[in-house]
This record gives C-alpha cells, sequence and structure tokens, in this order.
C-alpha cells in the first residue's frame, strides 16, 4: 500500500519536472515587464467550499474545538495526515516528529524527500498553468503586471539555472536586497529549487546593515536591482550593495536585475546582468532533492542584545506550516485574490505574500508602494480594481489612514472583501472598529495574527469567526496543535511558575513543538537554546507577554524584553545603541521605546557626551540620527535625542530602563522609590532636560 502510494506520488513528481514551460525572453523582464504580461488571462476555475475545511480528512471531526483538542492530543496523526496530503513528496516521510523542547531539538517529517519549488509552483502548472500566480501592484496604480504560475516556473528555473552556472549548489547561501516583484520571488523560489538557503534582506536596511548579514551568513551571491521605486521616489539599490560588497571579500557575484532600467556601474567579473543571464539558460530545471530538515531559509532579526540572528527555517515542516496556516486563518478559496501588503524582507512576507499562498495555488499581489500614494486611497482603490478577497497589513497602517476622511475608503468598492487581518503589533481598538467597521462594513471577519519570525506562522489568530458575531480585538485562540502556557515572571517566590486558570498575564510560552518553528539561529545554537529554550525550560519562549481573560482567549501585552516595535518591525534597543556608541562625542546611550500615535512606538534616546564635549547639541543629535540610519536603517532613527548628564543606574550599574520609560511619557509622578539608584540626583536633571527638550 505504502509503496504503491510511493510509486504515485514518484510519477507525479516525475511528470511535473518534464512539463515544458514557455521561453521567457529578457525583454519581458525589467521595464518592459507591464507591457508584455499585462494582458495575460487568468484562467477560471471552481470555487469549492466546505463549511469547515480544516475538518477535510479527519473524520468524525466537526467543530474547530474538536479538532483543536484532537491536534494536541494526536499531533503526529494532526500534522502527519495534513502533510501527506498538502505536500508533494518525492519520497513521503517514515516518522512525524523527533522534539524535545527541553533539550531545543526539533525534527519534523523525518526520512521525507521534497522540493519546496514544486510544491509551490510545478504541481499547480501541472493543473492550471495560465491562473495567475502573482499580481506586482506596482508603485504606480493601474500598471500591475500579471504572471501565470508556467511564467513563474519559466523564470525560476531560469533564474536557478543561472545560479547553478555560476557555482551556486546545495547549502550554499544567497543574500537577496530587492524590493517585491516578481524576479524576487523568483529567486526565492530559485534559491529553494536547487536547495541553496536563501536570506532576504529588507531592502530598506543600510549598506552596513546589509554587510553584516552577509558576512554572517558568508553569503558569496547576492541578487539585487538596479533601482528600486516607492511612493514615486527612486532608490540606488544597487549602489547600497556595492557600498556593502566593499566589505564582503566572500561575495563571488552580485547578479543585478532591471526594475527602472537606469545603468548602474558594473564590476567586472563581480557583476553581472541578472536578465543576460537568465536569458542564455533553459526554462527547465530538475529540482534538487532535499530533505525535510535540510535548510530553506534564514531571516535576520533582532533580539534584545547583541547583533541580529540569522533564524533559520528548514523545508516540509515551514512549508506545511506557512500553508496550513493561510488557508485556515484567512479561508483561501481557490479564486481568491489573496493580498498580504508586506515587503518579502520580513516573515510575513516570507510566509504570507510567497510560500503560504503560492503553495496553495492562490493569487498573490505583491505590493511595491506605500499606503499613501499617490493618496490615501491606494489600497482600497487596488481592492476595487484587483477585486481582492483577503487584505493582511500591519495596524500601523490602520493608524495612519484613519486620519484622513473615510471618504478615501468608501468611494471605492470593497464588496470583494471577505478577510480583513494584520499582525505585527497590539491592534489598538480605535483602529480595529475603523478597520472593521469602515473598511469591512461590519461585514468581514478580523483577523488579527499573532506570530513571530521565529514561529513561521501564525500561532494566535480568531479563526473562526463569524460575520455579524462580536468583533474580537486581538489575537484571540490558539491554531491547530499550539498549546500557549504562561508563566509567572514576577519577582518573588512564584517567579517561573505556571499560571493556570483565567484571568492571568505572565510570560508567553508554547508546550509543544509545531512543524514551523525555527530550527536554530544560524552559526550560534547556544543563543538558540538561551534565548528560546532555557528560560521557561520544557517550552519555547515568546518574548512577548499575553493575558488570558476570562473566556480562555489570548491578548498580546508586548515584549517583555528590550526589543521594540517600530510600525511593525521589530528592533533591539541595544543595537541602535550600538551604533549612537560609535559617535566620537558620545559617552554612553540608553534607548527605550515610547508610544507613538501612528508608529505603535518609537526610540527615545538618552545620550551621554564625553567630559569636555561643547558642542552644538543639535548638530551632535543630528549626526547621531545620520548615523543610525547608515548603520541600521531609517526606520530605527530615533525621534527624540535627549542629551542628559547621567542615567539611572543600580549600583551595579544596571540602566534602570523602567524610570527612562516613565520620564519619556511624563508620568515622573510614577517613579517610585529612586533612592536604590546609585545617583539618585540624576533623575531630577533627567527630568529637566525632558521638559526642556518638549
Ligand atoms: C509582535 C512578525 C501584538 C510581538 C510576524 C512579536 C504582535 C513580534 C502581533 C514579532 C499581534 C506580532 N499583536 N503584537 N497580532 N503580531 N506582534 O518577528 O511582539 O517581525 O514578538 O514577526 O511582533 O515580530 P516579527
Amino acid at each position: 500500500m505504502a509503496a504503491a502510494l510511493l510509486k504515485t506520488i514518484d510519477r507525479a513528481v516525475k511528470s511535473s519536472f518534464s512539463i515544458r514551460t514557455s521561453v521567457f525572453p529578457p525583454a519581458r523582464f525589467g521595464r518592459s515587464v507591464a507591457r508584455c504580461l499585462s494582458t495575460t488571462p487568468a484562467k477560471a476555475s471552481v470555487q469549492t467550499t466546505t463549511p469547515m475545511p480544516e475538518a477535510d480528512g479527519f473524520p468524525g471531526v466537526h467543530t474547530h474545538q474538536d479538532l483543536y483538542d484532537f491536534s494536541l492530543r494526536e499531533p503526529d496523526t494532526f500534522w502527519g495526515t495534513l502533510a501527506k496530503s498538502r505536500i508533494q513528496w518525492i519520497k513521503s516521510f517514515d516518522r512525524v516528529s523527533d522534539c524535545d523542547m527541553s533539550a531545543g531539538k526539533i525534527e519534523w517529517f523525518l526520512g521525507g524527500q521534497l522540493n519546496v519549488s514544486v510544491n509551490t509552483l510545478d504541481r499547480h502548472v501541472q493543473k492550471m498553468p495560465d491562473k495567475v500566480a502573482l499580481i506586482w501592484e506596482r508603485d504606480e496604480p493601474g500598471t500591475e503586471v500579471r504572471i501565470t504560475y508556467r511564467e513563474l516556473l519559466a523564470m525560476t528555473c531560469q533564474l536557478a539555472n543561472t545560479l547553478r552556472s555560476h557555482g551556486v549548489k546545495k547549502g550554499d547561501r544567497v543574500c537577496i536586497y530587492m524590493p517585491n516583484s516578481p524576479i524576487a520571488v523568483a529567486a526565492m523560489q530559485a534559491c529553494a529549487r536547487i536547495g541553496a538557503p536563501h536570506s532576504v534582506v529588507f531592502a530598506g536596511f543600510s549598506a552596513d546593515a546589509l554587510a553584516s548579514r552577509i558576512q554572517d551568513a558568508n553569503c558569496e551571491t547576492v541578487i539585487t536591482t538596479d533601482q528600486a521605486v516607492r511612493g514615486g521616489k527612486v532608490i540606488e539599490l544597487k549602489k547600497t550593495v556595492d557600498d556593502a560588497v566593499a566589505n564582503c571579500p566572500m561575495v563571488k557575484r552580485v547578479l543585478v536585475a532591471q526594475r527602472t532600467g537606469k545603468e548602474v556601474p558594473m564590476k567586472h567579473n563581480l557583476d553581472f546582468s541578472l536578465e543576460e543571464d537568465m536569458c542564455r539558460q533553459s526554462t527547465e530545471c530538475t529540482p534538487e532533492i532535499m530533505d525535510s530538515e535540510d535548510p530553506l531559509f534564514m531571516l535576520y532579526t533582532s533580539g534584545s542584545t547583541g547583533k541580529p540572528k540569522g533564524i533559520l527555517h528548514t523545508q516540509a515542516g515551514y512549508l506545511l506550516y506557512a500553508t496550513m496556516t493561510s488557508k485556515f486563518a484567512f479561508d483561501i478559496r481557490e479564486d481568491d485574490i489573496f493580498s498580504c501588503v508586506a515587503d518579502i524582507g520580513w516573515i510575513t512576507g516570507h510566509s504570507y505574500v510567497v510560500y503560504g499562498p503560492l503553495s496553495n495555488g492562490a493569487t498573490t499581489v505583491l505590493f511595491e508602494s506605500i499606503p499613501t500614494y499617490p493618496n490615501p486611497g491606494r489600497y482600497w482603490e487596488m481592492v476595487e480594481r484587483l477585486k481582492i478577497n483577503q487584505f493582511y497589513l500591519a495596524p500601523t497602517a490602520v493608524r495612519l489612514l484613519l486620519k484622513f476622511d473615510e471618504s478615501w475608503v468608501k468611494k471605492y468598492d470593497r464588496s470583494t472583501l471577505r478577510k480583513l487581518g494584520c499582525v505585527g503589533e497590539p491592534l489598538n481598538v480605535e483602529a480595529g472598529d475603523w478597520y472593521s467597521q469602515v473598511v469591512g462594513e461590519g461585514r468581514c471577519d478580523l483577523v488579527d495574527t499573532w506570530w513571530q519570525t521565529e514561529t513561521g506562522g501564525i500561532m494566535i489568530t480568531p479563526r473562526p469567526s463569524q460575520p455579524g458575531a462580536e468583533i474580537l480585538h486581538g489575537p484571540m485562540r490558539p491554531f491547530f496543535g499550539i498549546e500557549p502556557v504562561l508563566f509567572n515572571d514576577e519577582p518573588g517566590p512564584d517567579q517561573g511558575k505556571e499560571l493556570t486558570g483565567k484571568d492571568v498575564s505572565g510570560a508567553l510560552c508554547v508546550r509543544k513543538p509545531w512543524p514551523g518553528i525555527a530550527r536554530t539561529i544560524f552559526g550560534d545554537h547556544e543563543r538558540y537554546l538561551d534565548t528560546y529554550f532555557r528560560p521557561y525550560p520544557g517550552t519555547y519562549f515568546s518574548g512577548d507577554g499575553a493575558h488570558r481573560d476570562h473566556k480562555g482567549y489570548y491578548h498580546i501585552t508586548g515584549r517583555m524584553d528590550d526589543v521594540i516595535n517600530i510600525s511593525g518591525h521589530r528592533i533591539g534597543t541595544a543595537e541602535i545603541e550600538d551604533a549612537m556608541d560609535e559617535h566620537h562625542d558620545v559617552a554612553e546611550t540608553a534607548v527605550i521605546g515610547t508610544p507613538h500615535e501612528v508608529k505603535g512606538e518609537v526610540p527615545y534616546a538618552f545620550v551621554i557626551l564625553k567630559e569636555g564635549v561643547r558642542r552644538d547639541e543639535e548638530d551632535i543629535a543630528k549626526e547621531l540620527k545620520d548615523l543610525v540610519r547608515k548603520t541600521i536603517a531609517a526606520y530605527a532613527v530615533p525621534d527624540t535625542i535627549l542629551i542628559t548628564p547621567g542615567l539611572p543606574k543600580t549600583r551595579s550599574g544596571k540602566i534602570m530602563r523602567r524610570i527612562l520609560r516613565k520620564i519619556s511619557t511624563d508620568k515622573e509622578e510614577e517613579l517610585g522609590d529612586v533612592s536604590t539608584l546609585a545617583e539618585p540626583s540624576v533623575v531630577d536633571a533627567i527630568v529637566q532636560s525632558h521638559k526642556a527638550y518638549k
């Protein structure tokens, strides 16, 4: 029986490899893509829905609660069943999982072999080659480009063959520094096809930040574009890559795709035109046979200390988790147009722009622009024009847009919308109401999703909530297979004890392993264990706090460490401090997050100058902002830089950030007892400087 099944799978996989794909001439990339492809017809297919699609394959299970209970009771049966039916295997797995949370050991679908790009592309090309895979919503509205599954597979194969022709092989890390575009998706898929883990770096990061990520992953290959275009502005991407690569001797090749077609300096034997190389390559490419636990990609994210960590995800577990969470949290149906407006440089872009929707055979929108370009109606005009069914964004965009007149929303037809999702930061009540009532007219499900780079996919979400039902704020129920646990983190005898029951708040951890969890931090497994598995032994520690309410629903209360969240982007305050500490006039800095109406949080920096520095403070503040922009990225630049005579420290030298947070929010009456500080008088001095600054 199993052997017969294997044979069938083998046959299916082999036949999918030999699909003829149309030749893709270089003229169809870059500037000319729109002209050549915008007429591509999307083939209509039949819509299939069942009242509870999650229960497919689980006989006798009818309710969300039944399936959830089953997923915790019999995780191997639950995940194994899904993995068999939802993934196309080259060789099926022999064992569903081998995990030990207390040792940070996570392995799923052992013995299985697959190729992720075959799962996201070839298997759909077989059934519906002309279905649109990507709608590239370019910066200028109305210039969108449609790419079918067949075309995306052809591009992917040509790009994969290009990488191979340059000597890139299984296991080599490839850095991708590109804006949202079909060629960037093809680059990710091409890496998956040849088994070279990609490390996508958000194209808003500075040359220094890019260089440190290239160095940490030891990437020999970088893929980029000549320029990027965002909100009507041109960004010199290749120039940033040049500056980064100047400090990365390991880089052997930079493959440059065209976005604007502007001539950029190309170094001999280092820079190559990606399109020119691709057009010499076949549109077929034999996929590498990957083991379930081979690395698929790494993605850098900030921690509370030290440099950003290369979070590593593997093949089958990540693919299954991204597939199932997109399908179940957003109810993706066959003809849906799914739009997650994240950048591919973040995990949301990986899981819900690229891997999840493509694995489900959906049409996914690649948004290149910003929510206010050319005006604050951009999103809703796009919803009308592209007939979008699911919209997924960060709450910061909602907070920005609700400031404008509602007519910017109402003048566009949003009747296609069914699900309104958000992620990345807490959804405040005002933003949630506006999103669901003004945008969704009270008839769409509001899907607030809590998850992290490390979790690979959505962990807590309200699914299923019914239209018209009570609107719930905050991510609510754990996804199937996810068992959240809260631990007491208050100093005292009960610290570290599990909080059972309802109406409790504490450190949010997860007890059972799930297939999408990150497997390690690239090159630093000890840090992985220290950060996630040692704080609350036997569980994964998220770094977030949460409240379990009287109904058993979860509400995220925010980070418990020194990571802040600016417009849904994570950054460790230590990284900003490290950047500013490089300034020759600076003795010490302390950065905290302080609330901001639109961005959620912004960095607020307290800076002590070296003895004897007598320069203009405004000049220094400006230089410090430039330094952060140059070392990290524009989004990390502190809103406020306050030069102070000292910092509140304990006698052992630890900075009391709690005090700085109170001062920054004008709550000095809540400072409490400061007499235990090494120098209590410093607090008054900081309060005065803060007041004078305002
Ligand atoms: C925060 C983004 C409140 C949280 C997918 C987490 C949230 C961090 C929510 C991960 C939410 C994410 N409500 N806070 N719905 N979703 N967060 O790795 O602090 O970029 O730890 O992954 O964002 O950010 P990351």
